[in-house]
């Protein structure tokens, strides 16, 4: 009798937690199908660089933060901001961190224009960001007085690197900053016609490099395929949140084979990265 018993609490309290995690599960869903859809970012830094993007989005709002502008649309149908950040590292800092906490986005692009640093790549040429990173963050060799500055010696410094001031040899290594293998992947699938889309690496700093040996020595030293002034901000502040970053960025000039500056570029990119969009939305299934 005894253990009859115990069997049918044993089935009671089997139902009850079966029912309580099929109850768990469906609130789980309907509260997915409630949250409103979390917007894709791209940002430009100059009105070239945004404002042709901005125009091709539906139902606009405009919103202003400081001297960040955010244009608030949708891409067939879903949400889509632009976000205009100015030129330059701190700039692009602030307004990625503004723009994870008003608007919690689900993947963030940084796209515009850059100077070559591969003989290979030609102006119109597409550079996909598998890694960026910083090519300001660097220390001097101490040298005495009077023996002037050589730039090709300076070693590279991780200002990320946990302990201490800049001395510690663990800061003196290059930190690379990895683009989102999802939205590389949805980046390959779009046809350019102005160009090569390759794969490789963006490095940013608030700096115009016209020296080729220096150029040089950054493609031998960090394997840059590129340079501009803005992509390692913005995926330095999206890997602090975990967000999906990858930067794209056009040649617009490339001093290491006589590229000359072509301003035309910018609006192709924005193009582009519009494709990109529609097909990182499909692929995903976001809608
Ligand atoms: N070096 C540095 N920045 C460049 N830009 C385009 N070409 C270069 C280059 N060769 C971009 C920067 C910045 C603006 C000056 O143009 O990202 O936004």
């Amino acid at each position: 009798m005894r253990s009859i018993k115990t069997v049918f609490l044993f089935f009671i309290m089997l139902s009850v937690s079966f029912f309580s995690m099929a109850e768990m599960k469906s609130v789980t869903v309907k509260g997915n199908a409630q949250s409103p859809l979390k917007p894709i970012i791209i940002q430009g830094p100059m009105p070239i660089e945004a404002q042709h993007f901005a125009a091709l989005l539906d139902n606009v709002v405009i919103e202003k933060s400081g001297l960040f502008v955010f244009y608030k649309g949708t891409l067939n149908g879903y949400p889509v901001i632009v976000s205009q950040t100015g030129k330059g590292l701190e700039n692009t800092a602030a307004a990625t961190a503004i723009a994870i906490e008003r608007y919690s986005p689900i993947a963030i692009i940084n796209q515009g224009t850059s100077g070559g640093h591969d003989k290979n790549l030609n102006v119109a040429d597409i550079v996909l960001g598998k890694r960026t990173v910083n090519i300001g963050n660097l220390k001097a060799p101490k040298a005495p007085e009077g023996k002037g500055s050589n730039s090709l010696t300076w070693i590279p410094m991780d200002i990320m690197a946990s302990s201490g001031s800049a001395g510690g040899d663990d800061a003196n290594k290059i930190r690379y900053y990895e683009g989102s293998s999802a939205l590389i992947s949805s980046a390959h699938k779009v046809k350019y016609n102005k160009g090569k889309v390759v794969e490789g690496t963006i490095g940013s700093a608030n700096f115009w490099n016209n020296e080729l040996d220096r150029i040089n020595w950054f493609h031998t030293n960090f394997g840059t395929s590129t340079e501009e002034m803005e992509s390692a901000s913005a995926a330095q502040i999206s890997e602090a949140y975990k967000i999906p970053f990858l930067a794209i960025r056009i040649l617009s000039n490339n001093a290491t084979n006589g590229g000359h500056y072509n301003p035309n570029t910018a609006k192709y990119c924005q193009s582009y990265v519009k494709d990109v969009v529609i097909q990182y939305i499909s692929d995903l299934n976001l809608k």
